[in-house]
């Protein structure tokens, strides 16, 4: 690092004179409009934040690496990144929690985000996914709905939890996400200590043109582990970043988180007929199905230099493609390939993929005819603004990278999923729980319920418990002390 002194400047790079006293007339006069350099570094201040996210505004980003560890994997996909054991592709996740601001607590009851950018020489493949593998509704048109349930009270700007039961009684689809939720997952010990999930199913496509479906899990070479709710909220206070913290730490100290990569692979047909709808992203495919297959591991090795510029301004968004991996008819999935970008656009701008943490590395922005719009910058010398045109050197379509065509029928309607069984999985899920974890399920759904101050929302969510497995319902009855007439038994 050179010695010189560096000067400071104004943002147009003049010299500053004074940055400790404003120009006023005279010792105790009113401030003058002419020190323009007070005026650019406050109105700059003014302007330092753009709007958090709409959800999952707190959260916690680094960069890393992944690797393929299996040929095979090739079979499936044509994805570039994909395509042979050893071939690294550099990567950022960003971890956070969904409903809370964007200064909120770490340790709370939601679940995880867990949204991955792939810098493949191909563009950037963004895998938008949580730490569950399913989620509480399924059709999109139900997000917004939910979401102002998880947010605060617009009256009282309060959390509102008879808001939150009061959705989650009346959307049965969600038990199976609520019991996950409320399990020894709901708050994980750190963001090292849980497993990433895909949850939609997604279309892979191989170089042949032969599709599959599939979905994701990064499982934590760590372990799997949650944190005591009690500690948790003694967190809370005492330390709000706890999981940022954690994880800046561990990598700064070169002790680098990892994951390892699976896929579930369904064969194309066999989404006609499988017992449970594979579009559904409330429910999950049996691993006896469909056994996990390896794919690569994910390395994260560094801390972002600047959390702004690599984090808060980052946009992932799963319509964020690549040659090989495209998108399943799951309806949530579809309403998500239009939400992110759109929010992207109005959360930091039109050109956000031009940012470094954005841009991809084959540098896509450059070659194709979207032109100007706030803060470009690198339209360059280009005099070619439109296509079709005569011009050799200038970008031009790849028919190669057409999506795999597929089959739509029916009629265009407003169409509920036909499958309304809601209880199996989540009943499988708490036959499947030790005695221990049981136990700390029901208190956590305890815990959280007797904060509603209606009984017919209770009663009408035990319904679903009691649907779901009779002892869990009886358990939270009897640990909310009410009285369950026979009809909801
Ligand atoms: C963030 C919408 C469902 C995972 C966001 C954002 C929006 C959004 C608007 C903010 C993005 C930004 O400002 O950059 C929706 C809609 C959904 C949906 C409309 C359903 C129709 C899901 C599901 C998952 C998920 C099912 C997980 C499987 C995430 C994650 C983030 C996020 C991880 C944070 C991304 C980041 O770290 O920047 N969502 N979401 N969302 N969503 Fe969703």
């Amino acid at each position: 690092m050179s010695n010189e002194k560096k000067r400071m400047t104004t943002a147009s790079g003049a010299p500053v004179g004074d940055n400790q006293n404003m120009i006023t007339a005279g010792e105790r006069g009113p401030a003058l409009i002419q020190d323009v350099h007070f005026l650019e570094k406050m109105a700059h201040f003014d302007r330092e934040r753009v709007p958090e996210r709409v959800v999952h505004a707190k959260g916690a980003g680094a960069h890393g690496v992944f690797e393929v560890t299996n040929d095979e994997i090739s079979k499936y996909t044509k994805a570039d990144f994909l395509n042979e054991k050893g071939k690294q592709t550099p990567m950022f996740i960003r971890f956070s929690t969904v409903a809370g601001e964007l200064g909120s607590a770490d340790t709370v009851r939601d679940p995880r985000g867990f949204a991955i950018k792939f810098y493949t020489q191909e563009g950037n493949y963004d895998m938008v996914g949580n730490n569950t593998p399913i989620f509480f509704v399924r059709d999109a048109i139900k997000f917004p709905d939910f979401i102002h349930t998880q947010k605060r009270n617009p009256k009282t700007n309060l959390k509102d939890k008879n808001a939150v039961w009061d959705f989650w009684s009346q959307s049965p689809e969600s038990l199976h996400q609520v019991t996950y939720l409320h399990g020894d997952r709901g708050i994980p010990a750190t963001f090292r200590h849980m497993n990433g999930y895909g949850s939609h199913t997604y279309k892979w496509v191989n170089k042949d043109g032969e599709p599959v479906w599939i979905k994701y899990h990064f499982i934590a070479d760590q372990g799997v582990k949650g944190l005591d709710p009690d500690l948790a909220d003694k967190l809370a206070g005492e330390n709000p970043d706890y999981h940022t913290e954690d994880l800046y730490n561990a990598i700064d100290k070169g002790d680098y988180p990892s994951w390892t990569l699976y896929v579930q692979i369904m064969p194309y047909e066999d989404s006609k007929d499988y017992k449970w709808d594979p579009f559904d992203v409330t429910k999950t495919w049996s691993h006896k199905d469909y056994p996990l297959i390896e794919v690569g591991k994910m390395t994260l090795n560094r801390n972002p230099e600047n959390y702004f510029a690599e984090v808060e301004q980052a946009a992932l968004s799963p319509a964020n493609f690549v040659p090989g991996i495209e998108a399943s008819p799951d309806k949530m999935l579809q309403g998500r390939l239009f939400s992110y970008s759109d929010t992207q656009r109005y959360r930091i701008g039109v050109n956000h993929q031009q940012l470094p943490i954005n841009r991809p590395i084959n540098d896509a922005n450059t070659s194709n005819y979207q032109f100007d719009g706030q803060m470009r910058y690198d339209n360059g010398s280009r005099s070619v603004s439109y296509e079709p045109n005569r011009y050799e050197t200038e970008p031009k379509e790849d028919p190669d990278s057409k999506i795999n065509p597929f089959e739509v029928y029916g009629q265009a309607d407003s169409v509920a999923y036909s499958q309304k069984d809601h209880y199996t999985q989540p009943g499988d899920l708490y036959r499947l729980m030790s005695t221990d974890e049981k136990d700390r399920l029901v208190q956590n759904i305890v815990d959280h319920m007797s904060q509603v101050d209606y009984d017919d929302i209770k009663l009408r969510q035990i319904e679903h418990f009691y649907k779901a497995d009779p002892e869990l319902g009886e358990r939270i009855a009897a640990g909310l002390e009410l009285k369950v007439p026979e009809n909801v038994k």
